[in-house]
């Protein structure tokens, strides 16, 4: 018998060999209790969390809570089926014509994760005939749902113009396509230059899907997203996005203004093969996607403490991941592994959460570690976190 699982023996004996030095794993935080969007006690102590893309703080609103037990008390803790047989109940027609309200759009469709709304939206409009031109740097959710819809992939160069246009000139006339693209990337927080994008795209005669996932709620002047932030929303055909950062729960959502779209509720594989999202979730997220329209105050401090942040990291010597904070998320490039992984233990001793990445999910192989910040983190503490970076970074040698 060949043993399936040789195919991750490279990759145990890697963890095997870091953790052999004594090093916190740190892909197994536990979150004993969480005090806040922006505090938790994580082994027996107060950390501060930077790196929980709750870039709103929706987690603890009152509100939102509240319209969750109210949820649960009145409908359960679970629809127990799919969207199409017995799981749409009123709280999920609520909750999309929250988001129609908030995109100002004509439709939108919840699926049970952000992650399954790019998998069935994109295998289903793009298929073994279509092309989807893609950025190279695409979420893993976008790359799985090429690969289910069997479509051809043309992958181009990270938030390269050029590169975008020689593509789509290149696929044969007539064909099918589709452009995906994403308003932030999470590796590095840079922002796609949708405008121009979406341009070509639409001169090419492609039809273009956006993942919104890391902007909504934050980026634009009514948080729609960077293709609002940058005035193309309405020519964009497809928006993604998640009720995991910003909306502060679970789930995910495509809205649209296409004519036929109401249409995937039937074609869709991940809509109709799975349970819907428990009604105390729909509850939290349309209470939270009403309240995130009327935020403008908390955008503007998010971008103040984004700007901080940046900024003082940048003058403690960091590298950074890019040279102006571009949205909520900042990057901090790691010489390696060892380092990187040292530097996270060193935060979080010092009482702060951060996220480790590391290839393959990071670009040109790079570790990063990744923070993101919340419209609730207060000026000191952005003050405090960057003394903790200061300290951890001195004693790992990361800088001097
Ligand atoms: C760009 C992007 N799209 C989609 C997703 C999936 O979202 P969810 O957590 O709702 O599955 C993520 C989550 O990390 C993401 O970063």
């Amino acid at each position: 018998m060949t043993d399936l699982f040789s195919k991750f023996d490279p990759l145990i004996q890697q963890r095997e060999t870091l953790l052999e030095t004594g090093l916190t794993d740190p892909f197994n935080l536990v979150m004993e209790r969480v005090e806040s969007p922006t505090v938790a006690i994580c082994n027996g102590k107060r950390t501060i969390l930077l790196g929980t893309y709750n870039y709103m703080g929706m987690t603890f609103d009152p509100d939102v809570v509240a319209a969750g037990k109210k949820a649960l008390d009145e409908f359960g803790s679970g629809t127990t089926g799919s969207r199409v047989l017995n799981g749409t109940y009123q709280g999920h027609r609520e909750c999309e014509a929250a988001l129609r309200d908030f995109y100002a759009m004509d439709h939108a469709m919840v699926f049970s994760t952000g992650y399954q709304a790019n998998l069935g939206v994109i295998s289903t409009i793009a298929g073994k005939e279509d092309y989807i031109v893609l950025d190279i740097d695409s979420h893993a959710s976008i790359y799985d749902g090429c690969a289910l819809g069997n479509a051809q992939i043309v992958p181009f160069r990270h938030n390269d113009i050029e590169a975008l246009e020689k593509r789509l000139k290149r696929i044969p006339e007539g064909a099918g396509k589709l452009v995906v693209l994403e308003g932030v990337y999470s590796m590095l927080g840079d922002i796609a230059p949708l405008r121009e994008m979406v341009a070509v795209s639409k001169a090419n005669g492609a039809m273009v899907l956006v993942d919104e996932a890391h902007s909504m709620g934050f980026i634009g002047e009514n948080g729609r997203g960077v293709a609002e932030a940058q005035g193309v929303i309405d020519d964009v055909d497809f928006i993604i996005g998640t009720f995991s950062k910003s909306v502060g729960t679970v789930g995910g959502f495509c809205v649209s203004n296409h004519p036929k779209f109401e249409i995937l509720r039937l074609v869709c594989r991940p809509y109709v093969f799975t349970a819907s999202l428990p009604p105390s979730v729909v509850a939290t997220a349309a209470t939270s996607i009403r309240k995130l329209m009327d935020s403008a105050d908390k955008r503007a401090h998010l971008w103040e403490n984004s700007k901080r942040l940046h900024a003082g990291l940048r003058q403690l010597g960091f590298t950074l991941g890019t040279d102006e904070p571009q949205s909520a998320i900042i990057a901090v490039i790691m010489p390696d592994l060892e380092k990187g992984a040292a530097m996270w233990e060193a935060l979080l001793n010092e009482g702060l959460y951060v996220n480790l990445a590391r290839p393959p999910a990071t670009p040109a192989g790079m570790t990063l570690l990744r923070c993101s910040l919340c419209a609730l983190h207060t000026e000191e503490q952005v003050g405090e976190i960057l003394g903790m970076f200061a300290a951890a970074g001195r004693a790992t040698g990361c800088i001097s």
